[in-house]
């Protein structure tokens, strides 16, 4: 064989392996690439976390998780990834405050951690991950963000409520109950189907606020609690009945659907 010819396919082969080497073997990793992944991890069937959302956490070197998230997840994690649970519940005092968690992930991302802030449902819907992105974005932080199944829509299908439907529900409205004050009910009570979050607490107020805003008093009103966990739970009323059907029971967290599509869960 031609002696160039030879050098040429020693120089390939060498090539070949040192790429094949760099992609397959594990580099150490600089303080310049840690990164925060805010993943949404669903509302509490780990089947309902995404495939990317695995994938990631099957990389991490930190998981840093909220309340709400299945523990479960974890399971996934490689041995010696450090579990951290940073949860925040809407008015429950011993919730971390936001800037500790804020620290805690700027801090393991400038250690060149590959940091997994599990969020449950999706992180972008109600899930205050807005001031993660700023910390993150003011201290020079790489992160990414995957989204999730939101508790909004996976809560109502888990009972099997169509929050559309050809001839009950044309349109559907998402909101937070947590400040009542803060909505339109005359607004709301024009949407086929209301869904809330956070909205137990003040289930009183809204059925009472959309009676008032013209609502029938048999609207269905249906509760899913824990969606998608051993414990769910679910309750169909009607804006007239719901709250008395639910007297002393604890319910958070929990959607609460109001149209006539609520008749529809699977009790
Ligand atoms: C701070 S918000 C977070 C929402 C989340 N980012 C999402 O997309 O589902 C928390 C509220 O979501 C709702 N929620 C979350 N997970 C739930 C579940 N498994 N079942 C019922 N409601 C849930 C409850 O209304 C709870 O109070």
């Amino acid at each position: 064989m031609d002696s160039k010819v030879v050098v040429a396919l020693g120089v390939g082969l060498g090539l070949s392996l040192f790429f094949y080497r760099r992609k397959h073997t594990q580099s150490p990793r600089s303080k310049n690439d840690g990164i925060v992944w805010l993943i949404g991890a669903g509302p509490g069937d780990v089947d309902l976390l995404t495939v990317k959302g695995m994938n990631l956490v099957r990389q991490a070197d930190v998981i840093v998780a909220d309340e709400l998230v299945d523990r479960s997840i974890s399971d996934l994690a490689p041995a010696g990834c450090k579990f951290i649970e940073m949860g925040k519940r809407g008015g429950k005092a011993d919730s971390v405050p936001q800037e500790d968690i804020n620290t805690v992930l700027v801090a393991e991302c400038k250690k060149g951690h590959r940091v997994a802030r599990l969020k449950g449902g999706d992180p972008l819907v109600f899930g205050r991950v807005w001031p993660e992105i700023e910390a993150l974005n003011a201290a020079g932080c790489q992160y990414d963000v995957i989204p999730g199944v939101t508790s909004a829509l996976s809560a109502p299908a888990a009972v099997g409520i169509p929050i559309t439907h050809k001839e009950l529900s044309r349109h559907f409205v998402v909101v937070s109950c947590h400040k009542p004050d803060e909505l339109d009910f005359a607004d709301l009570s024009k949407i086929d189907t209301i869904v809330i979050l956070m909205g137990t607490r003040t289930l009183p107020i809204i059925t009472s606020r959309l009676q008032e805003a013209g609502l029938t008093p048999s609207l269905p009103v249906a509760i899913i609690q824990w969606a998608g966990r051993p414990e769910q739970r679910v309750f169909v009323g009607t804006l007239d009945t719901i709250v008395k059907q639910t007297q002393g029971e604890t319910l958070s967290p929990a959607i609460v659907v109001i149209g006539k599509v609520a008749a529809l869960a699977k009790v």
